[in-house]
Protein backbone atom coordinates (compact mmCIF):
# COMPACT_ATOMS: atom_id res chain seq x y z
CA UNK A 1 0.00 0.00 0.00
CA UNK A 2 1.41 3.16 0.69
CA UNK A 3 4.63 4.16 2.16
CA UNK A 4 3.59 6.72 4.47
CA UNK A 5 5.09 8.94 7.21
CA UNK A 6 5.05 8.63 11.22
CA UNK A 7 2.70 11.91 11.75
CA UNK A 8 -0.71 11.06 10.10
CA UNK A 9 -0.67 7.39 11.08
CA UNK A 10 -0.08 8.55 14.57
CA UNK A 11 -2.35 11.18 14.37
CA UNK A 12 -5.27 8.55 13.42
CA UNK A 13 -4.09 6.01 16.52
CA UNK A 14 -4.04 9.20 19.28
CA UNK A 15 -7.18 10.23 18.09
CA UNK A 16 -8.31 6.47 17.97
CA UNK A 17 -6.84 5.23 21.54
CA UNK A 18 -4.46 2.42 20.38
CA UNK A 19 -0.92 2.41 19.57
CA UNK A 20 1.48 1.43 16.10
CA UNK A 21 3.64 -0.91 16.87
CA UNK A 22 7.17 0.31 16.29
CA UNK A 23 9.71 -2.86 15.99
CA UNK A 24 13.32 -2.58 15.62
CA UNK A 25 14.76 -4.96 13.13
CA UNK A 26 18.59 -5.71 13.06
CA UNK A 27 18.18 -7.77 9.14
CA UNK A 28 16.21 -8.61 6.50
CA UNK A 29 14.20 -11.45 7.91
CA UNK A 30 12.98 -9.82 10.89
CA UNK A 31 11.84 -7.35 8.59
CA UNK A 32 10.08 -9.72 6.80
CA UNK A 33 8.42 -11.05 9.81
CA UNK A 34 7.80 -8.20 11.31
CA UNK A 35 5.71 -7.11 7.97
CA UNK A 36 4.43 -9.80 7.82
CA UNK A 37 2.91 -10.15 11.00
CA UNK A 38 0.93 -6.73 10.85
CA UNK A 39 -0.37 -7.47 6.98
CA UNK A 40 -2.05 -10.73 8.97
CA UNK A 41 -3.01 -8.41 11.32
CA UNK A 42 -4.27 -5.83 9.26
CA UNK A 43 -2.02 -3.43 11.47
CA UNK A 44 -0.37 -0.13 10.36
CA UNK A 45 3.18 -0.53 10.96
CA UNK A 46 6.35 1.05 11.43
CA UNK A 47 9.74 -0.79 10.97
CA UNK A 48 12.48 1.14 12.58
CA UNK A 49 16.41 0.57 12.75
CA UNK A 50 19.29 2.00 15.55
CA UNK A 51 22.13 3.35 13.41
CA UNK A 52 24.50 0.39 13.84
CA UNK A 53 22.52 -2.13 11.92
CA UNK A 54 21.49 0.59 9.40
CA UNK A 55 25.35 1.04 9.06
CA UNK A 56 25.99 -2.73 8.66
CA UNK A 57 23.41 -3.24 6.15
CA UNK A 58 23.86 0.18 4.56
CA UNK A 59 20.80 2.19 4.61
CA UNK A 60 20.21 2.51 1.25
CA UNK A 61 19.70 -1.25 0.83
CA UNK A 62 17.58 -1.47 3.42
CA UNK A 63 15.58 1.19 1.82
CA UNK A 64 15.12 -0.89 -1.12
CA UNK A 65 13.78 -3.56 0.68
CA UNK A 66 11.48 -1.76 2.75
CA UNK A 67 9.86 -0.29 -0.34
CA UNK A 68 9.61 -3.40 -1.77
CA UNK A 69 7.88 -4.67 1.15
CA UNK A 70 5.50 -2.08 1.41
CA UNK A 71 4.93 -1.54 -1.96
CA UNK A 72 2.98 -5.23 -2.17
CA UNK A 73 1.77 -4.83 1.51
CA UNK A 74 -1.87 -4.01 1.88
CA UNK A 75 -1.38 -1.98 5.19
CA UNK A 76 0.49 1.73 5.54
CA UNK A 77 4.16 1.01 6.94
CA UNK A 78 6.86 3.46 7.63
CA UNK A 79 10.95 2.83 8.03
CA UNK A 80 11.80 4.96 10.93
CA UNK A 81 15.87 5.70 12.14
CA UNK A 82 15.93 5.35 15.71
CA UNK A 83 17.88 7.30 18.84
CA UNK A 84 20.63 8.75 15.89
CA UNK A 85 22.67 11.34 18.17
CA UNK A 86 24.81 12.38 14.52
CA UNK A 87 22.66 15.71 12.59
CA UNK A 88 24.16 14.46 9.50
CA UNK A 89 23.28 11.03 9.78
CA UNK A 90 19.88 11.74 9.90
CA UNK A 91 19.61 14.14 7.27
CA UNK A 92 21.51 10.98 5.15
CA UNK A 93 18.89 8.78 6.32
CA UNK A 94 16.42 11.25 5.02
CA UNK A 95 18.05 11.59 1.62
CA UNK A 96 18.16 7.72 1.43
CA UNK A 97 14.17 7.22 1.68
CA UNK A 98 13.56 6.70 4.87
CA UNK A 99 10.18 8.15 6.25
CA UNK A 100 10.57 9.15 10.13
CA UNK A 101 13.87 10.33 11.46
CA UNK A 102 14.77 10.45 15.72
CA UNK A 103 17.39 13.03 16.27
CA UNK A 104 18.53 11.66 20.12
CA UNK A 105 20.00 14.93 21.61
CA UNK A 106 18.51 14.61 24.65
CA UNK A 107 21.33 14.09 26.68
CA UNK A 108 22.49 17.83 25.37
CA UNK A 109 21.62 20.68 27.70
CA UNK A 110 17.95 21.77 26.78
CA UNK A 111 19.14 24.49 24.34
CA UNK A 112 21.57 22.32 22.67
CA UNK A 113 18.57 19.55 22.16
CA UNK A 114 16.71 22.42 20.78
CA UNK A 115 19.09 23.47 18.18
CA UNK A 116 20.15 20.25 16.79
CA UNK A 117 16.55 18.43 16.66
CA UNK A 118 15.77 21.85 15.16
CA UNK A 119 18.38 21.36 12.47
CA UNK A 120 17.07 17.95 11.52
CA UNK A 121 14.06 19.24 11.25
CA UNK A 122 14.35 22.23 9.10
CA UNK A 123 16.52 19.93 6.43
CA UNK A 124 14.18 16.35 7.18
CA UNK A 125 10.76 18.53 6.24
CA UNK A 126 11.91 20.21 3.23
CA UNK A 127 11.91 17.18 1.60
CA UNK A 128 8.62 16.89 2.54
CA UNK A 129 6.72 13.86 3.61
CA UNK A 130 9.57 12.94 5.92
CA UNK A 131 8.96 12.79 10.32
CA UNK A 132 10.84 13.92 13.06
CA UNK A 133 10.85 12.52 16.57
CA UNK A 134 12.79 14.51 19.23
CA UNK A 135 13.31 13.23 22.83
CA UNK A 136 12.38 15.19 25.88
CA UNK A 137 13.91 13.82 29.09
CA UNK A 138 16.41 11.15 29.07
CA UNK A 139 15.21 7.30 28.82
CA UNK A 140 17.67 4.83 30.91
CA UNK A 141 18.80 1.99 29.76
CA UNK A 142 21.27 0.98 26.32
CA UNK A 143 19.95 1.48 23.02
CA UNK A 144 22.44 0.62 20.41
CA UNK A 145 24.84 3.85 20.51
CA UNK A 146 22.93 5.20 23.30
CA UNK A 147 23.38 4.73 26.93
CA UNK A 148 21.88 6.34 29.90
CA UNK A 149 22.67 5.30 33.30
CA UNK A 150 19.42 4.90 35.77
CA UNK A 151 20.98 7.36 38.13
CA UNK A 152 21.59 9.89 34.87
CA UNK A 153 18.37 9.81 33.35
CA UNK A 154 15.90 12.44 33.68
CA UNK A 155 12.25 12.44 33.73
CA UNK A 156 10.65 14.85 30.82
CA UNK A 157 9.31 18.42 31.96
CA UNK A 158 5.73 18.48 30.89
CA UNK A 159 5.64 22.55 31.55
CA UNK A 160 8.81 22.50 28.55
CA UNK A 161 6.89 20.02 26.35
CA UNK A 162 4.92 22.86 24.62
CA UNK A 163 8.47 24.93 24.35
CA UNK A 164 10.18 22.29 23.07
CA UNK A 165 7.88 20.91 20.56
CA UNK A 166 7.06 24.56 19.16
CA UNK A 167 11.22 25.70 18.85
CA UNK A 168 12.30 22.51 17.09
CA UNK A 169 9.13 21.96 15.01
CA UNK A 170 8.91 18.10 16.02
CA UNK A 171 6.24 15.87 14.76
CA UNK A 172 6.66 13.54 17.72
CA UNK A 173 7.60 13.91 21.35
CA UNK A 174 9.02 11.19 22.98
CA UNK A 175 8.77 12.04 26.98
CA UNK A 176 11.13 10.43 28.98
CA UNK A 177 8.64 9.06 31.48
CA UNK A 178 10.58 5.96 33.80
CA UNK A 179 10.65 2.99 30.59
CA UNK A 180 14.03 1.92 29.77
CA UNK A 181 15.54 0.50 27.41
CA UNK A 182 16.42 -3.27 27.91
CA UNK A 183 15.54 -5.58 30.46
CA UNK A 184 13.73 -4.26 33.15
CA UNK A 185 15.30 -5.45 36.80
CA UNK A 186 11.69 -5.48 38.11
CA UNK A 187 8.58 -7.51 37.16
CA UNK A 188 6.69 -3.88 37.81
CA UNK A 189 9.23 -0.89 36.65
CA UNK A 190 8.10 2.37 38.19
CA UNK A 191 6.38 4.03 35.21
CA UNK A 192 4.91 7.96 35.61
CA UNK A 193 1.83 7.29 34.02
CA UNK A 194 0.71 10.98 35.15
CA UNK A 195 3.71 12.25 33.40
CA UNK A 196 2.60 10.46 30.42
CA UNK A 197 -1.11 11.46 30.94
CA UNK A 198 -0.32 15.45 32.08
CA UNK A 199 2.11 15.85 28.74
CA UNK A 200 -0.54 14.34 26.92
CA UNK A 201 -3.54 16.96 28.53
CA UNK A 202 -1.29 19.58 27.05
CA UNK A 203 -0.01 18.44 23.92
CA UNK A 204 -3.29 17.10 22.64
CA UNK A 205 -6.41 18.35 25.03
CA UNK A 206 -8.03 20.15 22.16
CA UNK A 207 -7.35 16.92 19.65
CA UNK A 208 -4.65 14.74 18.65
CA UNK A 209 -1.43 17.34 17.44
CA UNK A 210 2.07 16.09 18.70
CA UNK A 211 2.00 11.96 18.68
CA UNK A 212 3.78 10.70 22.15
CA UNK A 213 6.22 7.98 21.73
CA UNK A 214 6.38 5.28 24.58
CA UNK A 215 10.08 3.74 24.49
CA UNK A 216 11.38 0.44 26.02
CA UNK A 217 8.34 -1.85 25.38
CA UNK A 218 10.28 -4.88 26.30
CA UNK A 219 9.16 -6.42 29.61
CA UNK A 220 6.69 -4.60 30.71
CA UNK A 221 3.33 -6.03 32.07
CA UNK A 222 0.24 -5.97 29.85
CA UNK A 223 -1.31 -3.73 32.07
CA UNK A 224 1.38 -1.29 32.20
CA UNK A 225 1.28 -0.88 27.76
CA UNK A 226 -2.60 -0.53 27.91
CA UNK A 227 -2.66 1.87 30.80
CA UNK A 228 0.39 3.46 28.61
CA UNK A 229 -1.85 3.69 25.36
CA UNK A 230 -5.12 4.72 26.63
CA UNK A 231 -3.25 7.85 28.22
CA UNK A 232 -1.61 8.85 25.10
CA UNK A 233 1.21 6.81 24.07
CA UNK A 234 0.21 6.68 20.19
CA UNK A 235 4.34 4.77 18.79
CA UNK A 236 5.30 2.02 21.37
CA UNK A 237 8.53 0.95 20.74
CA UNK A 238 9.86 -2.80 21.41
CA UNK A 239 13.42 -3.68 20.34
CA UNK A 240 15.12 -6.04 22.68
CA UNK A 241 12.13 -8.23 22.89
CA UNK A 242 12.73 -9.28 19.31
CA UNK A 243 16.50 -9.62 19.59
CA UNK A 244 15.63 -12.60 22.11
CA UNK A 245 13.45 -14.19 20.02
CA UNK A 246 16.10 -14.14 17.22
CA UNK A 247 19.04 -15.40 19.54
CA UNK A 248 16.89 -17.88 21.42
CA UNK A 249 15.08 -19.55 18.33
CA UNK A 250 18.19 -19.49 16.47
CA UNK A 251 20.07 -21.17 19.97
CA UNK A 252 17.03 -24.04 20.33
CA UNK A 253 16.72 -24.92 16.52
CA UNK A 254 20.54 -25.48 16.11
CA UNK A 255 20.51 -27.26 19.37
CA UNK A 256 17.56 -29.63 18.26
CA UNK A 257 18.68 -29.90 14.75
CA UNK A 258 22.95 -30.43 14.90
CA UNK A 259 23.42 -32.47 12.36
CA UNK A 260 21.34 -30.26 9.70
CA UNK A 261 22.78 -27.86 7.80
CA UNK A 262 20.16 -26.06 6.44
CA UNK A 263 20.02 -22.32 6.71
CA UNK A 264 16.64 -22.02 4.71
CA UNK A 265 15.16 -24.20 7.54
CA UNK A 266 16.97 -22.19 10.18
CA UNK A 267 15.79 -18.80 8.98
CA UNK A 268 11.66 -20.26 8.80
CA UNK A 269 11.97 -21.10 12.42
CA UNK A 270 13.36 -17.47 13.40
CA UNK A 271 10.69 -15.69 10.97
CA UNK A 272 7.81 -17.66 12.59
CA UNK A 273 8.78 -16.80 16.23
CA UNK A 274 9.07 -13.24 15.25
CA UNK A 275 5.77 -12.82 13.68
CA UNK A 276 4.20 -14.69 16.64
CA UNK A 277 6.08 -12.65 18.78
CA UNK A 278 4.82 -9.34 16.90
CA UNK A 279 1.13 -10.38 16.57
CA UNK A 280 0.91 -10.48 19.89
CA UNK A 281 2.25 -7.13 20.30
CA UNK A 282 -0.14 -5.69 17.68
CA UNK A 283 -2.75 -7.18 19.73
CA UNK A 284 -1.84 -5.94 23.23
CA UNK A 285 -1.77 -2.04 21.68
CA UNK A 286 -4.90 -2.56 19.66
CA UNK A 287 -3.57 -1.95 16.22
CA UNK A 288 -4.91 -5.05 15.07
CA UNK A 289 -7.47 -4.28 11.91
CA UNK A 290 -6.94 -0.56 12.23
CA UNK A 291 -5.57 -0.61 8.40
CA UNK A 292 -8.28 -2.42 7.08
P1 LIG B 1 13.28 -2.05 24.34
O1 LIG B 1 14.58 -2.54 23.81
O2 LIG B 1 13.25 -1.98 25.82
O3 LIG B 1 12.12 -2.80 23.77
O4 LIG B 1 13.12 -0.53 23.86
C1 LIG B 1 12.97 -0.27 22.50
C2 LIG B 1 13.08 1.17 22.20
O5 LIG B 1 12.58 2.01 22.93
C3 LIG B 1 13.76 1.55 20.98
O6 LIG B 1 13.86 2.92 20.82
Amino acid sequence: MAIVDAREMLLEATAGHYAVGAFNITNIIQMEAVVEAAVEKRAPLIVQTSVTPSKFLGRHVLVAVYRALAESAPIPICLHLDHCTDVDYCCRCADSGYTNIMIDASKAPYEENIRQTRQVCEYVHALDGISVEGELGTVSGVEDQVRVAEDEAALCNPDQAVDFVERTGIDLLAPAIGTAHGVYKTANPKVDFERLSRINRILNGNGPRVPLVVHGGTGLPPDTVRKLVALGGSKFNVSTNLKHILIDTTFQYISAHRDQYNPGKLDAAVKDAIRAGVAGWIDLLGSAGKAA
